[in-house]
């Protein structure tokens, strides 16, 4: 480790899904590289996410990827002060790379390792660039490929999950709906740029919401009432060399899908901050990178007069910088694990002691 007065070097590692990522951040909050493999290109075909071929592509990409955050920040190893890694959620294969790559140079090289939670580095992405510090208790909504989770943060760095989607996250749908019309993945940026297009009115959806009080989410049901209106409406998917651009069924569709998307995003979590009384919205994760979510939510909390706050979009969808940040803290407070650490697919972030707000405890 490096002298007292230096700065706190954390070199994060991130590989829970399709991107093999990098990065040094200074003290938390200086990014001084951040490099990020994606692997679009491999998954296009088959729109989504192939575990196996993810996790090929990370042995590929995670010596030069690493080698390659070092040298940008103009670092050597013996500089560092830990290396923060994603330990889960995610995909086995894809975690078990990025884990046992950090591992091992932690071990050649004696540097304290630090195991983080995916979803909080997707959190700590909004504390690492917020300019002033974040008004508690806040609500925090994490939504991406994987996930659509809710928590109360009465403080920061604690969470307590409020709720979450039961079957499948908001980026999934996006992902499915844009593949069953021939888009391409990942289908969130590809529809939020057709939505703008389109005319939401056109195909209305409305999203299941549950009378039991709680505030879990649920999109299978949306996704389903798409695709049944692809095929009442005869809507084709995009047939190759077509422009998107020229269909204005597909604009029409994606518009309205992505109206229903966000409208549930935005009315569950702005309900939790009124009831949790929160001072502060924040919104993470690689769909937050929505225009239209965050002109909503942006709107919704001016109205409100509770500050919402989001990621730069880099650091919304997937990137080590955001591991590095919520590792940082855990190294000053010498968290740090040993050889044994092993991936663990079902982290789940702020659920201990949940206390569900449809049982009734
Ligand atoms: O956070 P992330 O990079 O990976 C996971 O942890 O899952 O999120 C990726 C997800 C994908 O489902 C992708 O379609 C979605 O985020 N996404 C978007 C946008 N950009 C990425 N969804 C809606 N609008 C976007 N602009
Ligand atoms: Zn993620």
């Amino acid at each position: 480790m490096r002298s007292l007065g230096s700065p706190v070097l954390v070199l994060g590692i991130e590989s829970s899904c399709d991107e093999t990522s990098a990065a040094v951040v200074a003290d938390g909050r200086e990014i001084l590289s951040n490099l990020v493999a994606s692997q679009d290109e491999i998954h296009r075909p088959y729109g989504g996410v192939v575990p196996e071929l993810a996790s090929r592509q990370h042995l590929t990409h995670i010596g030069p990827v690493v080698a390659g955050a070092l040298k940008e920040a103009n670092v050597s190893l013996q500089d560092l002060s830990a290396i923060a890694v994603t330990q889960g959620p995610g995909l086995i294969g894809s975690l078990l790379v990025g884990l046992s790559f950090a591992k091992s140079i932690a071990y050649a090289r004696r540097i304290p390792l630090v195991a983080v939670d995916h979803l909080e580095g997707h959190i700590r992405a909004v504390y690492l660039e917020s300019p002033g510090p974040i008004p508690h208790p806040a609500v925090s909504l994490v939504v991406s490929g994987g996930h659509t989770s809710l928590f109360l943060m009465e403080r920061e760095e604690k969470y307590h999950l409020l709720g979450k989607t039961r079957d499948d996250a908001a980026g999934e749908a996006y992902d499915k709906v844009a593949k069953r019309l021939g888009l391409g993945y990942p289908g969130g940026p590809i529809l939020d740029r057709l939505a703008r297009l389109g005319d939401a009115d056109a195909f209305r959806f409305g999203v299941a919401r549950f009378t039991d009080g709680s505030a879990d989410f649920s999109f299978s049901g949306l996704k389903s009432a798409v695709l049944r209106a692809i095929v009442e409406k005869k809507v084709h998917p995009l047939a190759r060399g077509e422009n998107p651009e020229s269909r204005h069924d597909l604009l029409d569709l994606a518009a309205g899908f992505q109206r229903a998307v966000v409208t549930a995003l935005v009315e569950r979590t702005e309900q939790a901050a009124l009831e949790q009384k929160a001072r502060a919205i924040l919104v993470s994760g690689g769909v937050a990178a929505n225009r239209e979510l965050r002109a909503t939510f942006e709107a919704r909390a001016r109205a409100l007069g509770i500050p919402v706050m989001f990621p730069s979009i880099k650091l919304s969808t997937d990137n080590a910088a955001m591991i590095a940040a919520a590792g940082y803290l855990k190294v000053l407070r010498k968290e740090f694990s040993g050889i044994d650490l092993n991936a663990d697919v079902e982290l789940r972030l702020g659920e201990e002691g949940v206390r569900r707000s449809h049982r009734h405890i």
